[in-house]
């Protein structure tokens, strides 16, 4: 297993981000500007994750893991790694997901905390709705991952 950053063809993995933001006009926003993390087993791309730098720190954008690789610890052991990164040149990491009981469990099972919600947010931003475990999102939820220095 290794984990690379790749800074070029980010679009070749539009595919799996998708499965994380299913709005292409919302990934080209942030894919060129973040740093992407693509961790693989046996030259399989299996999780990748997408990291911004922010005024008010650092946010993952996307995370997703390949369907069938999914509840095997990849997207932990990518995100372990995210944290050894950012713990040495930041104090605090963000993440935001819709109210999906899946996605919120993992990212608490990794670590995060609740920090903050934002309203309306898939109702305002998206040009459809987005439906998760048969539930549409409306407020985006804000975990976070403090590090102390
Ligand atoms: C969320 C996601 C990235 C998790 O990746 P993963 O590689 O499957 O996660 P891991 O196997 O490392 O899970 C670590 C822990 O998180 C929790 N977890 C992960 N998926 C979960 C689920 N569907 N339901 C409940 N808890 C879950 C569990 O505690 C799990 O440990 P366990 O399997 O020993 O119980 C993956 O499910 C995914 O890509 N989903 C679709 C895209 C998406 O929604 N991305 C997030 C956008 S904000």
């Amino acid at each position: 297993m290794e984990i690379k950053i790749v800074t070029q063809y980010k679009e070749q993995f539009l595919d799996l981000l998708l499965l994380a933001d299913e709005q292409l006009s919302m990934i080209e926003q942030y894919l060129q500007r973040g740093t992407m993390f693509v961790l693989y087993d046996k030259n399989i791309a299996v999780s990748i994750c997408v990291v911004t730098k922010e005024s008010y720190g650092y946010e993952i954008k996307n995370m997703v893991t390949r369907v069938d690789f999914q509840r095997k610890g990849y997207g932990k052991k990518l995100l372990e790694h995210i944290f050894d990164v950012y713990g040495k040149i930041g104090n605090i990491l963000f993440v935001g997901t819709g109210e999906s009981i899946a996605t919120m469990s993992f990212y608490e099972s990794c670590g995060f905390v609740f920090s903050h919600k934002v309203k309306n947010f898939f109702i305002e931003h998206y040009d459809h709705p987005i439906i998760e475990e048969g539930v549409q999102l409306v407020d985006m939820i804000y975990f976070k991952k403090e590090f102390s220095t």
